[in-house]
């Protein structure tokens, strides 16, 4: 048996070590955002946070993740509120899923849950990105671009922009309770 981090929680993993992260998320852990559409690294339907870096589910071998904390969208809540040092919540999204409502950003969703594991990635790294950066993130930052066969690209444009708009507002209401309570 092999334990993996996933979302904050070690989880026990009974598969064959050369299984995919995939695979092992959907069919043993009932960890489900992460979906199957290309099995190849082509489309980013399967994407996950590894330690924070955007990976591809489908073609890494669950053993090779041992030690890594894996977050897939069921997590992002957790993590913000981590990040942010704000109390349990679990009815608030992370700015990036809170972003997909506010501008309906899904139309069938197969794909949505990876382009918000690469927003969520693109956001931590850069909060205020142009339209050119997200361009590039979305098409040219990972082994292939993200696609959406719904052709939904500007509304994740759109929601990404949203998102940056919320962390900012929300990291400035932190960081006046923070600095509140420090007095
Ligand atoms: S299913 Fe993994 S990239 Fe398409
Ligand atoms: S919303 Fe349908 S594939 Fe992207």
């Amino acid at each position: 048996m092999t334990t993996l981090m996933i979302n904050g929680e070690k989880r026990k993993v009974n598969a064959s070590p050369d299984t995919p992260l995939l695979y092992v998320l959907r069919g043993e852990l009932n960890v489900m955002t992460p979906k199957f559409g290309c099995g190849l690294a082509q489309c980013g339907a399967c994407s996950v946070l590894m330690d924070g870096e955007e990976i591809r589910s489908c073609i890494y071998p669950f053993a090779s993740l041992v030690g890594k904390e894996i977050t897939t969208v069921e997590g992002l809540p957790a993590r913000w509120q981590k990040q942010k040092n704000l109390p349990d919540d679990s009815e608030r999204l992370h700015p990036v899923q809170q972003a997909w409502v506010d501008e309906q950003v899904p139309q069938c969703g197969i794909c949505q849950f990876g382009m918000m594991i690469k927003a969520t990635e693109l956001l931590e790294s850069n909060p205020r990105p142009s339209d050119d950066d997200i361009n590039t993130a979305m098409t040219s930052s990972g082994p292939s671009p993200h696609l959406c066969r719904c052709a939904s690209y500007a509304a994740i444009k759109d929601g990404i922009h949203r998102a940056a708009d919320i962390i900012a507002t929300e990291s400035k209401t932190s960081n006046l309770k923070q600095a509140v309570s420090h007095e």
